[in-house]
């Protein structure tokens, strides 16, 4: 599965390989989205097929869930689940404090609410996801497309006296139009370069009337697998 690989794919497989050997039988496992959650339920679907593995699990976009289910892994929704043992995901940064910033895939609110109906949520990454302090990687923010300009506003309005050093504010587009989440939502990515105050942060975003999510995860990660292109593995 991964002979040939570029360095930072082999950082993502050897991350996702050491993270999957948490996983036991019968228990319930959200599935992160992106390309190191990809190598990950490529591991778990190698132990469905080889060890016979058994799990249910509730992957966090669609795009996860049609490689799962390809994969012969056993999908449920997260009503069927109830809650869940275990969640493993990437993230776009992750700080010494375990707080990332996620939504690079504009999966964030399954992501978010699927991470928090863990008892433990698992961070799978190569090293360069690693951060002093977030913020140089744009912030996703999920929001209604009613009224997405004055949203944008607000949002630009909010930003002013936070401690954050950029305020420019983009809509996420794709081939020339808006992207939709998996709820038929608009992303804003904000480029904010340094956050000073995550948490400050993602509450004054989410007071806005528009916004449905931040990409913020502020003490939900309960531990780091990072990966390098040479092989190690390093887990905090
Ligand atoms: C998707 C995410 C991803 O976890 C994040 O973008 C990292 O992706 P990758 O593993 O491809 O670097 O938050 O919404």
């Amino acid at each position: 599965m991964a002979k040939d690989l570029s360095p930072v794919e082999k950082a993502k497989f050897v991350a996702a390989k050491q993270a999957s050997r948490m996983i036991e039988d019968g228990m319930r496992v959200g599935l992160g989205t992106g390309s190191t959650a990809e190598w990950l339920v490529r591991c778990i679907g190698e132990m469905v097929r080889d060890e016979g593995l058994a799990i249910r699990a509730v992957p966090t976009s669609r795009r996860t869930a049609d490689l799962a289910r390809e994969l012969g892994i056993e999908v449920v929704t997260l009503e069927e689940a109830g809650w869940l043992d275990l969640t493993i995901d990437g993230a776009d940064e992750v700080d010494g404090a375990l707080n990332l910033i996620k939504g690079g895939g504009a999966a964030l609110l399954h992501e978010k609410i699927v991470a928090t109906a863990s008892d433990r949520m698992v961070v799978i990454a190569d090293a360069t996801k690693r951060v002093e302090t977030l913020g140089a990687f744009p912030l996703p923010v999920e929001i209604i497309p009613f009224g997405w300009q004055a949203t944008k506003v607000l949002v630009e309005e909010t930003l002013v006296g936070l401690d954050v050093l950029g305020r420019e504010v983009e809509l996420r587009m794709k081939d020339g139009e808006a992207v939709r989440t998996d709820e038929g939502n608009h992303i804003l990515d904000l480029h904010l370069n340094r956050i000073g105050n995550a948490r400050q942060l993602g509450l004054a975003l989410n007071q806005i009337a528009g916004v449905v999510e931040n990409g913020l995860f502020v003490d939900i990660c309960d531990a780091l697998v990072i990966g390098h292109g040479d092989g190690r593995v390093e887990s905090y």
